[in-house]
């Protein structure tokens, strides 16, 4: 029979209630969530609530009501506006743009920059939400070359010069591969795109909310980010930043009303209304608000220092088990909270699903919509067992982790 057990977790100033069951009498730690690279879980504390309390008290549309709580709605809609800025170093709230996700944000940038005739750079170990809208207009013209990164997907940036052509346009980059969890040098790749005059458009949604991005500093003109993997906020609301430049040359990809200037039936170019046409998602941006607000409360440093302590010691307790091959970099602070790995001698979908069935531990198996980063740490097609410890977890978990793979990885085949 399984307790629930209630456990009251002190983390950096918090009060955080998490659930943690115990199956009585075999003494298996239940439900540990691994998998916050798919999706952060739980969320931050009061999310749910706020969206809760948007829908249920306040729930009206930005610019289009003329009664008062409407406003209530834009305060909130500004203040996120805000949040995003001051997480990133930018000043211009209104180049925040809200999509459902970082899928939508990254076709809207890569669709509005890139041209027939047009050349891009991408890394090797790209998620399909850059891939697929690549070859969608590979159809049209557009060219594309991959940065090749290495057997732990590491980019080295003297490899880039060289791939730049004369029609070359951008540089599509992730800060962080969700299949390695390997972080990109983005400083140094801004740095070239400045040099070459390219727009430097980046996939941040691995990293925001628990790594620093200095959008400004990396001289970054577009950064995708989604509300609910490291923002810990809810699934449907994402984004992007876009600096003044690379907005005004990109047209938008879906057009409608936008509750400004609404005698005219052409798209209004100014921001963020230019992008986002249609009802915005203001129930996930109450969600994303609070979830910031967590975030901006506990700071990024932190959030990071926990989730270094969590990947450290699973990658120590995994470097010990026989028969794994352990994907990434081996230095962590070039890596995310995100450890791969390869069984040699099993296979990987059953022993994922025995860390599930047996020992409670949810992780991701598979290929992460991304066959170009295993291709690049050959994995493919096979795929890995993708462990991805988030803020909320703790070392008692990883330990649990780490003995609970043991036992499935030394039992007789
Ligand atoms: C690196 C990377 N880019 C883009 C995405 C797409 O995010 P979303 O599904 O929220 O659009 C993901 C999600 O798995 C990702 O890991």
């Amino acid at each position: 029979m399984d307790i629930i057990v209630k456990c009251v977790c002190s983390i950096v100033q918090l009060q955080y209630t998490v659930q943690i069951r115990f199956t009585e009498g075999s003494g298996k730690m239940r439900d540990v969530y691994l998998d916050n690279a798919a999706t952060s879980f739980p969320k931050a504390p009061g999310v749910g609530e706020a969206i809760k309390n948007f829908v249920e008290k306040s729930a009206t549309n930005i610019n289009r009501s003329g009664y008062n709580v409407g406003f209530t709605a834009e305060e909130l809609v500004f203040e996120t506006r805000e949040m995003i800025c001051d997480l990133v170093n930018f000043t211009k709230t209104e180049n925040i743009i809200f999509t459902v996700n970082a899928t939508t944000g990254l076709n809207i940038l890569i669709k509005g920059v890139l041209k027939p005739g047009d050349h891009c750079l991408v890394s090797s170990v790209e998620h399909n939400a850059v891939m697929r809208p690549l070859n969608q207009i590979s159809q049209i013209g557009v060219e594309c070359t991959r940065i090749p990164c290495d057997s732990k997907g590491k980019l080295d940036v003297a490899t880039i010069p060289k791939l730049i052509k004369s029609n070359t346009k951008a540089i599509i980059m992730t800060h962080a591969s969700n299949v390695t969890g390997t972080i990109l040098p983005l400083k140094e790749v801004g740095q070239i795109c400045a040099k070459s005059d390219l727009y430097f458009i980046v996939d941040g949604s691995q990293t925001l909310g628990s790594l620093p991005i200095n959008f400004t500093d990396a001289g970054i003109h577009a950064l995708a980010f989604t509300g609910h993997k490291s923002l810990l906020g809810p699934q449907g609301i994402g984004g992007f930043v876009v600096s003044p430049i690379l907005a005004d040359k990109i047209e938008p990809l879906i057009c409608g009303g936008t509750g400004s200037l609404s005698e005219r039936e052409e798209q209004p170019m100014i921001l963020p209304d230019k992008f986002e046409a249609g009802t915005i998602n203001l129930p996930g941006i109450a969600g994303l608000h609070q979830a910031l607000k967590f975030i901006m409360q506990t700071g990024i440093d932190a959030i990071r220092l926990h989730e270094l302590e969590l990947t450290q010691a699973l990658l120590g307790g995994l470097k010990a088990l026989p028969n794994i091959r352990i994907i990434g970099s081996s230095e962590m602070k070039e890596r995310t909270s995100l450890i791969s790995i390869d069984c040699l001698k099993h296979d990987n979908a059953d022993v994922a699903y025995t860390l599930q069935k047996e020992y409670g531990i949810r992780t991701r198996c598979g290929l992460h919509c991304a066959p170009a980063a295993h291709k690049t740490v050959d994995t493919f097609p096979q795929g890995t067992i993708r462990f991805s410890p988030g803020y909320f977890n703790t070392k008692k978990e990883m330990d649990y982790t780490i003995s609970s793979l043991q036992k499935i990885l030394t039992e007789p085949l």
